[in-house]
């Protein structure tokens, strides 16, 4: 007979993100696509409010990164810039996935992806397009910085999806060379992990509906009354 697996051993599903950092990571590929379908089309209205939306989302992932659920916070997954080299030293090595949240490169790759996305809305907020299509803060600024700010909005976009175009493709590699699958936990919320690892705390999800509608109210303040 062969010999039963130690129960530290055995594989559990754990619940690792909450479900408002699923629903927060898969609102950005949707509103990525609205933001960049509306302004070819013209159709400025759905352009304001896709970055409206995704300004009130960035400012509660913020929020959420300091009293969110432990996976979520950025004390737990903003780790030295050495510590992530070290990480991708060992990226072709294949074992079992072991990770409780992001690993010392992913966190990086999501403090960089926050920061690029903020700067994307910021500069929006400020821009205009030469015509009849004003940014609400633009009004505060003079035309020539909303014209440069206008200009950082075009280059960060691109920027944007050459960060993006990174990201899948770390995704793609870890499930290649090192047989991870990140997109399941992703969707699902939970991975399978030996039944020894401590479970992370989770904040229960009224909390970040809280953080959102202050946030929301944060941007529907700035589109109307600033
Ligand atoms: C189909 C497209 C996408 C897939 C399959 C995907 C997949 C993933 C996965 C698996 C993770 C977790 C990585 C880990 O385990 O550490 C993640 C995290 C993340 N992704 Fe994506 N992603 C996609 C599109 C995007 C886009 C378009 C953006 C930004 C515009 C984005 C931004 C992020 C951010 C910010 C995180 C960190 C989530 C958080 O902690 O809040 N992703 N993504």
């Amino acid at each position: 007979m062969a010999p039963k697996p130690k129960a530290s051993a055995m594989l559990l599903p754990m619940p690792i993100w909450d479900l408002p950092v699923r629903l927060f990571h898969w609102m950005l590929p949707v509103l990525l696509i609205v933001s960049y379908v509306s302004v070819k089309k013209d159709m400025m209205t759905l352009h304001f409010l896709s970055g409206y939306t995704m300004a009130a989302l960035l400012i509660f992932r913020i929020a959420w990164g300091f009293v969110g659920s432990e996976t979520a916070r950025f004390s737990h997954f903003v780790k030295s810039p050495l510590a992530a080299l070290r990480h991708l030293t060992h990226f072709f090595r294949r074992g079992p996935d072991t990770q409780v949240g992001h690993n010392e490169a992913g966190g990086w790759m999501v403090v960089v992806l926050l920061a690029v996305l903020v700067v994307q809305v910021a500069t929006g907020l400020c821009a205009n397009d030469d015509g009849t299509t004003e940014g609400p803060l633009m009004k505060h600024i003079s035309k020539e910085l909303s014209d440069r700010l206008s200009l950082v909005h075009e280059i960060n976009f691109k920027l944007l999806l050459a960060i993006v175009a990174g990201h899948l493709a770390a995704v793609i590699g870890y499930a290649v060379f090192r047989g991870h699958d990140l997109v399941r936990p992703m969707v699902t919320g939970r991975k399978r992990l030996p039944a020894a690892t401590p479970a992370p705390a989770m904040v229960h999800p009224l909390a970040a509906l809280v953080i959102l509608a202050v946030a929301a109210a944060v941007m529907f303040a700035v589109a109307r009354y600033v």
